[in-house]
């Protein structure tokens, strides 16, 4: 297939082209290399991938990396709460109204995967969250991920992937996320403060997100249009939990704070039973991704600007 993927350069689009090409689909991405372009650096030899470096908010740019694709996979956002924060305006803009166009743009008979989020649940009442859990979004990203899925649910002709959290290693290496923080502040800092650590989370390996995107790509028909929650329940873990399997394999100072809060609000689990049934699983381990983080964590010559655990 002629796949084109929007925010291939990435944390997540990084792991997924190289896949997607071994597969031996042709890929382009859509990109405007906001955070570089260093994720896509083992793809530009193959002859089946075309970077275009330009703004999927702008007509002409879509328009032109549209030609001639069979699949889109529409990862291009402003991703997570601290970033959304920051810059509110672009969040809306890149989140919403991109989505937007890139849905006009398609021709309908040309299929979307959207990388949606669990941050869509927000404060939940429920102890469980089902794809029939009413989303009350707390945070401008889960809000404006909230409306760009609603919008591609109404035009039809797609699936979207209710992620857990991500954690694992990436090309394009994010370090706001809740384990790769965690990982690395035990790593590098030798000390880590945790708020509010009864608070449950829900997490996925970058890898299984991958995976889960090939799994679309060969069971489209199964799954069109249809919302799933995408990770597993044995991934459902308190922070306590995680830093503790941290601790275990690091030698770090570790304190649970009684007071004060972290700004990510989430607590909650997911059941992922819907996907299951249709025969997707996960394969890494909260082990085992914490093993591989430790590894990288020592490598990265980067840090955190939003961490506040
Ligand atoms: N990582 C996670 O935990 C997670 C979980 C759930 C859902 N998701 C979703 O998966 C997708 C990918 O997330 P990620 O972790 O790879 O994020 P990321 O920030 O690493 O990647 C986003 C990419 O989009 C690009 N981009 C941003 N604005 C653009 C614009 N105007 N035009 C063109 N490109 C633009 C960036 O340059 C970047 O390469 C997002 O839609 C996100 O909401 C991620």
């Amino acid at each position: 297939m002629n796949i084109l993927v929007t925010g291939g350069a990435g944390y997540v689009g990084s792991v997924l082209i190289p896949e997607l090409l071994k597969k031996n689909h042709s890929v382009r991405v859509l990109d405007n290399l906001m955070y570089g372009g260093r994720g896509l650096i083992p793809s530009l030899l193959n002859k089946n991938f075309e970077l275009i470096r330009g703004d999927v908010r702008e007509k002409s740019a879509v328009e032109g990396a549209l030609k001639g694709i069979d699949l889109i996979i529409h990862l291009a956002a402003i991703v997570g709460y601290p970033a959304c924060k920051k810059n509110p305006d672009l969040a809306r803009s890149v989140n919403c109204e991109a989505t937007f166009l890139l849905e006009k743009t398609r021709d309908k008979n040309i299929p979307i995967l959207f990388g949606s989020t669990g941050s869509n649940y927000g404060a939940v009442t429920s102890q469980v969250c089902t794809e029939e859990t009413p989303l009350n979004p707390i945070s401008l990203y889960g809000e404006t991920k909230t409306k760009a899925e609603q919008h591609l649910m109404n035009s039809g002709n797609v699936i979207c992937y209710r992620f857990a959290t991500a954690f694992g290693a990436s090309n394009r290496m994010r370090l706001d996320l809740l384990i790769n923080d965690f990982v690395y502040q035990a790593v590098r800092n030798k000390n880590m403060t945790v708020y509010e650590k009864n608070f449950k989370r829900t997490f996925i390996h970058v890898q299984d997100m991958v995976r889960s995107f090939l799994f679309a790509i060969d069971n489209y028909s199964k799954l069109k249009d249809n919302v799933y929650n995408v990770g597993s329940e044995k991934m459902n873990y308190s922070k306590e939990e995680i830093a503790l399997i941290v601790k275990k394999k690091v030698d770090y100072y570790l304190h649970f704070a009684e007071f004060g809060s972290d700004e990510d609000k989430r607590n909650y689990e997911v059941s992922y039973r819907k996907i299951n049934a249709l025969g997707f699983d996960i394969s890494i381990s909260m082990e085992d991704g914490i093993d591989e983080l430790i590894k990288v964590s020592s490598l990265l010559d980067i840090h955190n600007e939003y961490s506040n655990v």
